[in-house]
C-alpha cells in the first residue's frame, strides 16, 4: 500500500495560524509517497532522497537524527494517542524541493502518519491528527509552528483552497476560478535565521508588539477578501490585495528578504494577476497566480530577469491544486 501526500502553497493569510488567525493555503502536485508492508515489532523507514535507513521502536524510541527525527516524532505522538503497536516496512520518496516553503515536513509527517494509522487500522480524525503533527514538528525541529501545514495537507481539496480559521478550526473550501494557474517561484535562498526568526516572531505577537499585531489584523483581513474575490471570480480585486500581503511582510512584519521583494516586482512588472512571498519567509519561495495559458512562460521570464539581476538560480514550478493526502491501495 502507499500513501500520496501533497505540498502546499499558501495563497494569502501568512504567520496568523499561531495566533488563532485566517489562512488559505492550496495543496499542489508535488509530494511525498510512503510505500508499506506489515512488519512485526518495528518501524523501518528508507528514505530514497537521503539513502539511509531508519529503525523506529513502536513507540517512537531509537536513535533517529537528520530526516528521520520527523518519523521518530511521529511514531511518538501516534502511540502517546493510543495507535496499537503496529509496525511497517516503509519507503520513502519525493517530488518536494526542501527548504522552497512548500512544508516538505509535512508532506513528510502526514504521509508517515497516515501510513502508520493504516498500518494498525487505527481511525483518528484529520483536524486531531493535523494537531499531533503540529507538535511533531516542535519536537522533531524545535519550530514553534501553527495548524495551517498539516491541516491543509490532510484537509485540501483540487480545484480549491482551503480556508481555515485557527481558533475555531472551522474550514470550508473556496473553489479556484477557471483558467488560473498556482505557480511557485524559488528565490533558491535559505536563511540560517529561519528556525530562530520563526520562533521570535511568535514570541513578538505573543507580547503584543503593535508591528506585528497590525500585519496581523491586517492579514485576516485580506485573507476574508481574498476568498470573498476568488469565489466572485474577482480576478482584479487579487493583485492590490496580495501586494499589500507581501508589503506587510516585508514592512511590519520583517520576514521578506531582497531577493523575495525584487521576484515579488518582477512577477508584477511580467503580468502576473498577483504575486507575494509565501511560508515562513527569511527566504523560500513566492507564490504567483498567472492566466493558466501563459503560466509558464511568465515564470521562466521571471526567473531569467532573476537570475539576470542577482546571480542566483531560481527555478520555478507551474501547479495543478489537488486533493489532499490519501491512502491507496
Ligand atoms: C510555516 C509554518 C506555518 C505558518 C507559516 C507562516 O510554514 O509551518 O505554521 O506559520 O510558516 O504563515
Amino acid at each position: 500500500m502507499s500513501v500520496f501526500a501533497p505540498a502546499r502553497v499558501n495563497l494569502i493569510g501568512e504567520h496568523t495560524d499561531y495566533s488563532g488567525g485566517l489562512v488559505l493555503p492550496v495543496a499542489i502536485d508535488l509530494g511525498t509517497t510512503v510505500a508499506w508492508q506489515p512488519l512485526d515489532g518495528l518501524v523501518r523507514v528508507r528514505s530514497l532522497a537521503f539513502g539511509d535507513v531508519v529503525e523506529i521502536e513502536l513507540d517512537g524510541g531509537g536513535i533517529a537524527a537528520g530526516w528521520s527525527r520527523y518519523v521518530a516524532a511521529v511514531v511518538a505522538l501516534l502511540h502517546e494517542h493510543g495507535r496499537p503497536g503496529a509496525g511497517i516496512d516503509a519507503v520513502v520518496s519525493s517530488t518536494v524541493p526542501i527548504g522552497s516553503g512548500l512544508s516538505s515536513s509535512a508532506a513528510l509527517t502526514v504521509s508517515v502518519a497516515l501510513a502508520l494509522c493504516r498500518a494498525a487500522s487505527f481511525e483518528i480524525d484529520p483536524l486531531r491528527l493535523a494537531r499531533l503533527l503540529q507538535e511533531a514538528e516542535r519536537r522533531a525541529a524545535g519550530v514553534p509552528c501553527g495548524l495551517m501545514d498539516p491541516a491543509c495537507v490532510l484537509l485540501a481539496r483540487r480545484g480549491h483552497a482551503l480556508l481555515l480559521d485557527c481558533a475555531s478550526e472551522e474550514y470550508r473550501h473556496v473553489r479556484l476560478p477557471d483558467g488560473i494557474s498556482v505557480v511557485v517561484v524559488d528565490s533558491g535562498v535559505r536563511h540560517a535565521l529561519e528556525h530562530s526568526g520563526y520562533a521570535e516572531r511568535r514570541a513578538e505577537v505573543e507580547r503584543g508588539e503593535p508591528r506585528r499585531l497590525r500585519h496581523v489584523a491586517s492579514e485576516n483581513e485580506r485573507v476574508r477578501l481574498v476568498a470573498s474575490a476568488l469565489e466572485a471570480g474577482d480576478l482584479d480585486a487579487l493583485g492590490p490585495l496580495f501586494r499589500a500581503g507581501h508589503d506587510s511582510l516585508r514592512d511590519d512584519f520583517e520576514v521578506s528578504t531582497p531577493e523575495l521583494d525584487l521576484l515579488v516586482d518582477l512577477a508584477y512588472e511580467h503580468g502576473a494577476i498577483e504575486a507575494r512571498m509565501t511560508g515562513g519567509g527569511f527566504g523560500g519561495s513566492i507564490v504567483v497566480l498567472a492566466d493558466a495559458g501563459a503560466a509558464h512562460a511568465l515564470a521562466a521570464s521571471i526567473v531569467a530577469a532573476y537570475d539576470d539581476r542577482t546571480g542566483r538560480e531560481g527555478r520555478f514550478f507551474v501547479c495543478e491544486s489537488v486533493d489532499g493526502a490519501a491512502v491507496r491501495p
